[in-house]
């Protein structure tokens, strides 16, 4: 039986999509739901085109129990978070115990935490004179980018790199492990 995965993106998608083109021919999962908070987000345009389902997350649902028993209902073993910037509920961290994995921008545990997302990571990196950056791929607990680490992969920051030069380094390094690494934790499940 194939694994089926959730993802949880809010965000253009772009490591959701390589997520999907890494299993669309997998025997050991697939890509069955998009889950994502914000309307005309990037990657819900990426699910219809993929033809995935899609689910529009409300924040007082969330709140409750994470979409948990809706995640179950859909029979979704793994969960991805990709681009996603919403605190995980206990009760969806409860229900699937290392079974929910973030990517992170940063090389963790630096550069993490609550506000530390997307661009004001990559501007925090830069303002510190970082020779160095990378991803972080954790599994997900109670406190944000803060369980087991799983992997991670450096780039080296040139003097004048700006942050939005930081960020295409950065998605470069997780378009190319992000997929591969989910892979092997599933072979590991
Ligand atoms: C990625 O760089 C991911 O690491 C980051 O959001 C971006 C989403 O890009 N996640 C976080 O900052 C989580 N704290 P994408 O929508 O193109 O995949």
């Amino acid at each position: 039986m194939k694994q089926k995965i959730a993802v949880f993106a809010s965000g253009a998608g772009s490591n959701a999509q390589k997520i999907i083109d890494h299993f669309r021919a997998s025997e050991i999962a697939e890509i069955s739901l998009i889950a994502c908070n914000k309307p005309g987000a990037g990657v819900l345009t990426i699910a219809e085109q993929e033809q995935i389902e899609q689910v529009l997350i409300e924040r007082e649902q969330y709140k409750k129990d994470g979409y948990a028993a809706f995640l179950k209902e859909k029979g979704i073993n793994f969960v991805v978070l990709a681009g996603f910037l919403w605190k995980i509920p206990q009760p969806l961290i409860d229900a699937y115990p290392r079974k929910i994995v973030n990517i992170h921008p940063a090389l963790l545990p630096a550069y993490g935490g609550k506000g530390m997302y997307g661009a004001f990571v990559h501007q925090a990196v830069i303002a510190n004179g970082e020779k160095q950056s990378g991803i972080t791929i954790h599994y997900v607990d109670e406190h944000y980018d803060h369980g087991d680490i799983i992997f991670q992969a450096t780039c080296n920051i040139e003097p004048g790199d700006t942050p939005e030069q930081l960020a295409q380094k950065i998605h470069l390094l997780e378009h190319a492990h992000f997929p591969a690494v989910i892979e092997q934790v599933l072979q590991q499940h």
